[in-house]
């Protein structure tokens, strides 16, 4: 079953006119020489206000108030309205590394304990990283599912994404490190596109929040949270780590993407497993 949980009240007041949206592209092509031309409107209004909601700026004339004064975040916008979603299978290598050693440890620990595991994906755009996990779950983990309630969640601030997430239908490119095998199990031809099996999509639940919360997020046993804190300012960054630490029991383990790391004090609270696939556990 779904949840799409309505974000706070800041998502009513996130109205980006067509006056804010050309003051603030004139603003993108004055200082950074960027053009937002060839991008549809309503898919920037929808990334500007992943921005607004970041910086919790309530209207756009405060948001645009703040981009004039902010080069840093005239740069995370731009980086934001660029944003390349997802593959399945995204670094193989990583996906790897869970399958042989970190999935295993975590199921054997539960199993002792006699708990149930939490997988989250934390910025999870359209899916492909929690749905990849799932076939990995299906694939080698099938008798530890019987002894074990496992459920993956999986986040973003965007609804329009979790919608399409929630669909499981994808386009070819985003199929492209899947084993011939795995495609041929899971994915079924729909018109120009390719639909994922329901027995992957039922396993994952789809859930608007913004990470900026995450310390109020429910504990889990691994956190993935690859390509998103590029993001985010330093101490916005800092702020994240922190809540993600919050919700990681000990042993509990935190996947960053290849061109993140663990920035500041947080770095106290975590031990590195795998610094090549940015793998650390909660101590
Ligand atoms: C590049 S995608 C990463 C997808 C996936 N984790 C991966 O590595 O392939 C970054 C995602 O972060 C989401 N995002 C940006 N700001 C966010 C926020 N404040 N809260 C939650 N998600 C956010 C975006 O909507 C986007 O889907």
């Amino acid at each position: 079953m779904t949840h799409i949980l309505s974000e706070d009240t800041l998502t009513e007041s996130l109205e980006i006119g067509d006056d804010a949206l050309a003051e603030i592209t004139l603003i993108l092509e004055m200082r950074r020489n960027f053009s937002m031309s060839i991008y549809k409107d309503k898919c920037m209004k929808r990334r500007i206000a992943i921005r607004m909601r970041s910086c919790r700026c309530l209207d756009a004339a405060a948001y645009c108030n703040l981009l004039r004064q902010n080069d840093q975040e005239l740069d995370l916008l731009k980086k934001t309205l660029t944003i390349h979603v997802s593959q399945f299978f995204r670094n193989p290598s990583m996906f790897e590394k869970l399958q042989s050693e970190i999935l295993p440890s975590l199921f054997q620990k539960a199993s002792v304990a006699q708990e149930g595991l939490r997988f989250w994906s934390l910025g999870c755009a359209g899916g492909e990283e929690a749905y990849s996990l799932g076939i990995i779950l299906q694939e080698s983990f099938a008798r530890e599912l019987l002894q074990t309630p496992t459920e993956i969640r999986a986040s973003d601030i965007d609804a329009d994404i979790l919608q399409a997430a929630d669909r499981g239908e994808y386009n070819e490119d985003r199929l492209k490190d899947l084993p011939y095998s795995i495609r041929e199990r899971y994915f079924v031809p729909n018109g120009p596109r390719v639909q994922l099996s329901a027995d992957i999509r039922k396993m994952v639940t789809f859930h608007q929040q913004n990470i900026m919360d995450v310390e109020t997020f429910e504990s889990c046993q691994l956190a993935l949270c690859r390509n998103t804190l590029i993001y985010f300012t330093r101490p916005d960054q800092e702020k994240i780590l922190h809540g993600i630490a919050h919700i990681l029991p000990p042993g509990g383990m935190l996947v960053l993407g290849k061109s993140e790391t663990l920035v500041g004090d947080v770095r106290r609270l975590f031990t590195t497993i795998c610094p090549l696939e940015r793998i650390y556990c909660r101590l």
